[in-house]
């Protein structure tokens, strides 16, 4: 009985999902043809170098730097040195750094755990040539170290200095520090236990404990532009004014020169600003994206024909406890800008709503801009800003929609990087994504713009790590389609030019993969990086139009692929399309990658098809089993108080990470505890159900009471 409950419920939200997401109305235009790959290529298939560190323990590896030669990398209690073309390391740049004995034994009597009090290096800069700056969690007590480059490539150490506001407690801590301006601007936690946000920069912070400010942020990068530095991070909205709490995205920003308000407020930011990012796909509802994960770099091109834009690249979510929902959208600088100078909000007192605040009270130089001496500010604009750091507007997303959602029940995006206008033989440019999962899949997608909207096309799918594996970075090198993929245990070093792996003309134009071509003279479907000569290349990454084909000379029928007419060069041992799962060849030595092609579920309109009558069936199913509850327990099916996926209910989650979507085995005792009571509506229960739980897990009552305040 309780998993027919279960399958109720999770056909209930997935079919409020696709409602939202216009399924229903609009078939043909709507989000489903993305869910399509073009290949998909499993574990075996795809050929990696690995660098697992020390592989009897967890090394929180997060990649620190990298030029066009190295990377540098931070684990647990050394920093290493990493040829970026094989992994070799450079042992002579390697730094070991343990926490001293004092320092770990102290760590554990906080009650800490063995594998808690090392020394996670996090974060790198070179506040000089020849000098560089060391920081790692050091046992729960952050600690930077200086160090000098002497003449035989090692470091001497050259003093130390408090990491604290710098480099996080946690490994895990989402964090993020930039370097700019021979400046190190970080956003972290500055207390052991996690509950002291902080973005600073020596003196500068945010205000202590301010929920208006910081309030419980996950951060996720930091780019300068301009005059700003600009953070981007996920926080608990505190203008989100209903019962629960909800999580929204944020870009905020502070100014390079700020040095602080006059008098005792010299070490507090002056100019610190924030807004909500909008991800949503449009509708009388929209629905929302709204946990923010990562973003790219700040990347510059054309896109359609309004000249150079600025444009930052993020993954966005769906909240835990819902259906795993991803979206990739894209943010143009100039938008994020405008809604900075834009209105604040405001509140009135503690229990009204955040409303726009009227301009003619803004106090004048406008708050947030930056100042030839911010100390000489007058107190009343300082003021202000501490109670009004938050834009009324939301960025909105630059094409007006994701680019491109994923709903999936095995995984979440993660993180996505970009290899900026990739040129085509037609001299059109098109970024290249790369987007990682939550299950170790790392999605190759092409965004191709017109004139008002963008369409992402998703060239690979790739398996590269075990299921389960979460990544965390993914980093571009010298090399097209090579990229190097980061988890907690191991980086890898990955080939995602998959040219060689199909086989005529029609499908190495429909893959739309600004890398590859098809050189109508080798027949072979070939990478662009590598031809010297482009005349007889066929490519069409806009429209992937298959008739290109037929202008090749005659010879050259796309039929004709029974001989595998490798080009000589290529050191790939495969012989044609198709081999099944199980003979595939063996490649673990060879990083020239061996994919084969896989067609998934058919053709897309079959696809369509299939899932239609899916939902179809769960929605019957769904019916069926509220049906038979309601007349089985003479209590009306509490449809219209059942918990909606949407934001203003969120009473569900006051218990936490609880799964509101899917009960877990001890939470549906609970729901059928629900339905056997006569007649209060399910969210009321849930309600009371939740305080229960919370009383008896102690730790979780604190929690409510932040929510509440
Ligand atoms: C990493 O190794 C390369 C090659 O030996 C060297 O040029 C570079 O300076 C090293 N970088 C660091 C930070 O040690
Ligand atoms: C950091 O972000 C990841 C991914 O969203 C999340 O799973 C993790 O819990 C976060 N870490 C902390 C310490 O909150
Ligand atoms: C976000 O964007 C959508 C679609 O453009 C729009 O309908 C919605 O009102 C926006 N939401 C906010 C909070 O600005």
């Amino acid at each position: 009985m309780t998993t027919l409950w279960k399958l109720y419920y999770d056909c209930y939200f997935f079919v409020q999902l696709l409602i939202r997401l216009n399924f229903f109305a609009n078939v043909c235009q709507a989000w489903l043809p993305d869910n399509g790959s073009k290949l998909v290529n499993n574990l075996k298939q795809i050929s990696s170098i690995r660098f697992t560190g020390n592989s009897s323990y967890p090394d929180h590896f997060v990649v620190l730097n990298q030029d066009d030669h190295s990377i540098l990398l931070g684990g647990r209690n050394i920093f290493y040195n990493l040829s970026i073309y094989d992994f070799n390391e450079r042992i002579e740049s390697r730094i070991e750094w343990p926490s001293t004995k004092k320092h770990h034994d102290l760590c554990l009597i906080k009650g800490k755990t063995e594998d808690d009090c090392q020394n996670y290096i996090r974060i790198l800069y070179r506040p000089s040539p020849g000098k560089l700056v060391i920081c790692g969690t050091n046992s729960y007590k952050p600690l930077c170290r200086k160090y000098t480059e002497n003449l035989t490539g090692y470091y001497d150490i050259d003093g130390e200095f408090e990491g604290i506001g710098i480099c996080p407690y946690n490994p895990e801590h989402n964090s993020t520090n930039v370097f700019s301006d021979n400046q190190l601007y970080s956003a972290t936690v500055a207390d052991f236990s996690g509950g002291d946000p902080i973005i600073y920069r020596e003196p500068q912070r945010t205000e202590q404990f301010d929920l208006k400010q910081l309030n419980a942020p996950n951060f996720v990068n930091s780019v300068p532009y301009g005059k700003y530095i600009y953070f981007f991070y996920r926080e608990t909205a505190v203008e989100y004014m209903n019962c629960g709490k909800i999580i929204y995205s944020r870009v905020a920003r502070v100014c390079k020169n700020d040095r602080g308000g006059p008098h005792q407020s010299d070490n507090r930011w002056t100019s610190f600003l924030k807004a909500r990012l909008n991800c949503s796909v449009p509708g009388e509802y929209p629905f929302y994206f709204d946990e923010i994960q990562s973003t790219s770099d700040i990347v510059n091109g054309t896109y359609g024909t309004s000249g150079r834009k600025n444009l930052v690249y993020g993954t966005l979510t769906t909240p835990n406890n819902a259906i795993g929902g991803s979206a990739i959208c894209v943010y143009n600088m100039d938008d994020i800008i405008k809604v900075f100078q834009g209105s604040f909000k405001h509140q009135a007192n503690l229990n009204s709503n955040w409303l726009p605040y009227s301009e003619n009270l803004v106090p004048e130089p406008r708050p947030g801009e930056c100042t030839e001496d911010s100390r000489a500010l007058p107190e009343r604009n300082v003021n202000f800003i501490k109670t009004h750091s938050l834009l009324e507007e939301a960025v909105p997303a630059y094409f007006g929609k994701p680019i491109l959602i994923r709903v999936s029940l095995q995984y979440r995006f993660t993180v996505v990087t970009v290899d900026p206008q990739v040129q085509t033989t037609d001299n059109e440019v098109f970024d290249i994504l790369y987007v990682g999962t939550d299950d170790g899949r790392v999605l190759k997608v092409v965004n191709i713009p017109n004139a008002e909207t963008a369409k992402a096309v998703v060239i690979s799918e790739n398996n590269v790590l075990p299921h389960g594996t979460s990544i965390k970075q993914i980093r571009l090198t010298p090399e097209s389609g090579r990229i190097i993929v980061v988890t907690r245990d191991e980086v890898r070093l990955v080939n995602l030019s998959q040219c060689k792996h199909v086989n005529s003309c029609s499908e190495c134009v429909d893959l739309q993969d600004p890398h590859c071509g098809w050189d109508a003279k080798q027949k072979a479907c070939v990478s662009i990086s590598t031809v010297t000569s482009r005349r007889y290349i066929i490519q069409d990454v806009r429209r992937g139009d298959k008739s290109k084909c037929s202008w090749t000379p005659p010879t050259a029928s796309d039929k004709e692929i029974e001989t595998p007419s490798i080009p000589n060069n290529d050191k790939d041992l495969y012989p044609s399309v198709s081999l099944s799962d199980e003979d595939v060849p063996d490649c673990t030595n060879d990083i020239e990658g061996c994919a084969i092609k896989q067609k998934i579920a058919g053709e897309p309109r079959t696809l369509h098809l299939i899932i239609v009558a899916a939902c179809i069936g769960a929605l019957i199913v769904g019916f069926l089993s509220g049906f038979f509850f309601s007349r089985r327990f003479r209590s009306p099916v509490p449809y219209h108080d059942a918990p909606f996926f949407e934001q203003h209910n969120h009473l569900e989650r006051l218990n936490g990470n609880q799964a509101f979507l899917t009960p877990r085995p001890n939470k549906t005792v609970n729901l059928v505890h629900n339905v056997r009571s006569p007649s209060p509506p399910l969210k009321k229960d849930n309600l009371d159900v939740g305080k229960d739980l919370n009383i008896a897990n102690d730790g979780t009552l604190q929690k409510i009471k932040k929510t509440y305040i």
